[in-house]
């Protein structure tokens, strides 16, 4: 339908005669000549519609509203001295139409795609039209560049892909399953995949060596902005491969992906650190290392204290740490009182956080006079507390102290917006997790990674005596500015040493035979040492297009009720669809209140 697109013409196709076809993007009227800018996915163009060239067409010209779909021909020609447009890579000619054919008229829309909307429901109900504005047009291209890259990346390292099922059963990703009825088999159901992790190990006993997939997974669980119900990871598994080689094939990936997204080249290698390392020095396993605020132990600084509070913690084996928010003492209430809020909420079992601060030359804290002068001396150097610092302090168990002042580093450092105008991407591995943790309501242990995680190959023997908290893993994730991009591990590839790591997690022999038989039967028959990693692509996508919600880069996500707008999904099932399945369901839905005789419904 079209000779070229709209962002191709330039001043060497001047005297050539055209046909482009898109959207009306704007039209105006000078003085009875209609200028539009014609757009196509490509970029936009100015066509001009004079009387003398096409009277007809000059005339249907007036017409045109934004959003029509049209088509024009005419010639390439350069634009009037002074009237180029710089901003434009087409901005020193324009089309001097000779023809004009309305293909479809557009109704006025429902909001102006020249402008950011904060109606998100709005934008998800016209999603079609959400896409066509520059930002979103931009993001969905970008997550395609992206993609071919890493799937170039893949093949050229010799990764087949491979898909896997998507009705399959219940994996244990740690997130509820979202289920599907077989009409075939009554009674029985499918789960969507939460990840191909089991297809993919036994890719790997099928000599597959080198695994990959653009895999969908599906999670039932609370979403977030970068958590959706269904999400797309790059999955990839390889046998006979240690953990530094699922690294750098990682490296290399997220290297090439940057490279097409962005022009940029990332570090070859990213720095590591222990999980252990992260929890004391960032209070999280996904930190974000752009900016310092370091956790800082106080062990030192405190080991004769007299102040009840932290002499009683230490004594009892707990840790009193403190951050230094530098340059943040002018906090305002309402700030304080978020971030008292995050740390009850992160288990803080007082009602606000102690601190103290530096103004003016001055200590301020209702915490100062506990303190001798030696350990005020001792303070100041070890947090390194300058003019304008407010120092948070948190003394009680490792974890949970960690674990709290981690999340007031995060919200500090938002708050001071210390990242507001970074471009810096800071690439880090998180490695040696703890293979198991235990459930604080159950007591019963869980896998920290997923049940295939391989404990470290020196920590076996505690696995075998039952010193579980201390077993690491020989697992690791990739963690960008903040967010876990991704996760992987070596993974267990003997049927014994599986079947010890179910018992462990309190699943029994039946229950393995049930819902593992296969993994554990493949395993008897020669399964190759293996390992990989999965990436969540959307996250990437995310953060390579400079966006803070992973909506940003879907073309039709879900929003937080899982709901998809625009298509009405979820949507009620009929009887007879239903009874096909042999589902009956047991929801009742509330019935609408009865109007009372007052005419108020309540
Ligand atoms: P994991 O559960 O860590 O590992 O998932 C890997 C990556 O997938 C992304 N991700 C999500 N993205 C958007 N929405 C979600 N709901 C969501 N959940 C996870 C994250 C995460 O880092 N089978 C293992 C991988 C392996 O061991 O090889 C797995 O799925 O970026």
């Amino acid at each position: 339908m079209r000779t070229h697109h709209c962002n191709e013409l330039r001043e060497s196709h001047t005297g050539e005669t055209v046909t482009l076809a898109g959207w009306v993007n704007s039209a105006r009227d000078h003085g009875g000549v209609i200028f539009i800018d014609l757009r196509d996915r490509e970029g936009l163009v100015q066509c001009v519609f004079r009387p003398e060239e096409n009277a007809e067409a000059a005339k249907l010209s007036h017409t045109l509203r934004e959003e029509d779909v049209v088509r024009v021909t005419g010639k390439v020609a350069r634009r009037l001295e002074g009237s180029e447009n710089e901003k434009l890579p087409t901005g020193a000619i324009e089309i001097v139409a000779s023809d004009l054919v309305i293909i479809n008229k557009a109704d006025v829309l429902p909001f102006q795609l020249d402008k950011e909307l904060s109606n998100e429901d709005l934008r998800m109900k016209h999603r079609y039209l959400d896409l066509r504005r520059p930002r979103m047009a931009r993001n969905i291209r970008l997550r395609s560049t992206i993609t071919s890259a890493a799937r170039r990346h893949l093949d050229d390292a010799g990764f087949f892909e491979i898909e896997t099922p998507i009705l399959s059963n219940p994996t244990p990703e740690g997130a509820r399953d979202f289920l599907v009825p077989s009409r075939l088999n009554p009674g029985r159901f499918y789960a969507l995949p939460q990840a191909p992790q089991q297809y993919k190990q036994l890719l790997m006993v099928a000599g597959i060596e080198r695994y990959y997939q653009i895999a969908r997974c599906f999670r039932d669980e609370d979403l977030r902005a970068d958590r959706q119900p269904e999400f797309t990871q790059i999955d990839i598994e390889g046998s006979f491969v240690t953990q530094d080689d699922v690294l750098g094939t990682v490296e290399g990936l997220l290297g090439a992906m940057f490279k097409a997204g962005l022009g940029i080249d990332i570090p070859v290698t990213f720095p590591r650190i222990t999980y252990r390392e992260a929890m004391d020095t960032y209070g999280s396993d996904k930190p974000d290392t752009r900016y310092g605020m370091h956790i800082t132990d106080l062990a030192g600084v405190f080991a004769a204290t007299e102040f009840k509070i932290f002499r009683s913690t230490l004594d009892g084996g707990g840790v009193v740490r403190a951050i230094n928010a530098k340059g943040f003492a002018g906090i305002t209430t309402g700030q304080m009182n978020r971030l008292n809020e995050i740390a009850i909420q992160a288990g803080l079992p007082v009602k606000s956080l102690a601190f103290v601060k530096y103004e003016n030359g001055e200590y301020k804290s209702p915490l100062w006079k506990f303190f001798t002068d030696a350990e005020k001396e001792a303070l100041a150097a070890t947090l390194d507390i300058a003019e304008g610092d407010i120092v948070f302090f948190v003394a009680g168990p490792r974890d949970s102290v960690c674990d709290i002042l981690g999340r007031v580093r995060t919200e500090c450092a938002n708050m001071m917006e210390l990242t507001k105008d970074s471009d810096a991407f800071n690439f880090l591995w998180v490695v040696d997790f703890p293979l198991l943790a235990q459930d604080d309501e159950t007591g019963r242990w869980v896998a920290v990674h997923h049940p295939f995680t391989r404990p470290h190959a020196d920590d076996v023997g505690k696995l075998m005596d039952g010193d579980y908290a201390d077993v690491r893993a020989e697992a690791y994730d990739v963690v960008l500015n903040g967010y876990e991009l991704g996760g992987g591990s070596i993974r267990i590839h003997e049927k014994d040493l599986q079947a010890k790591m179910f018992d462990v997690l309190g699943i029994n022999p039946e229950e393995q035979a049930e819902q593992f038989g296969h993994l554990l039967d493949a395993f008897r028959f020669g399964a190759p040492p293996h390992g990989g990693v999965a990436l969540g692509l959307d996250r990437i996508a995310m953060l390579v297009a400079g966006e803070d919600s992973i909506r940003e880069v879907i073309a039709f996500p879900k929003n937080n009720k899982g709901a998809d707008l625009m298509a009405h999904s979820p949507c009620k099932i009929d009887f007879k669809q239903l009874r096909e399945a042999y589902i009956q369901s047991t929801y009742k839905e509330a019935k609408a209140p009865e109007p009372s005789a007052s005419g108020h419904t309540g």
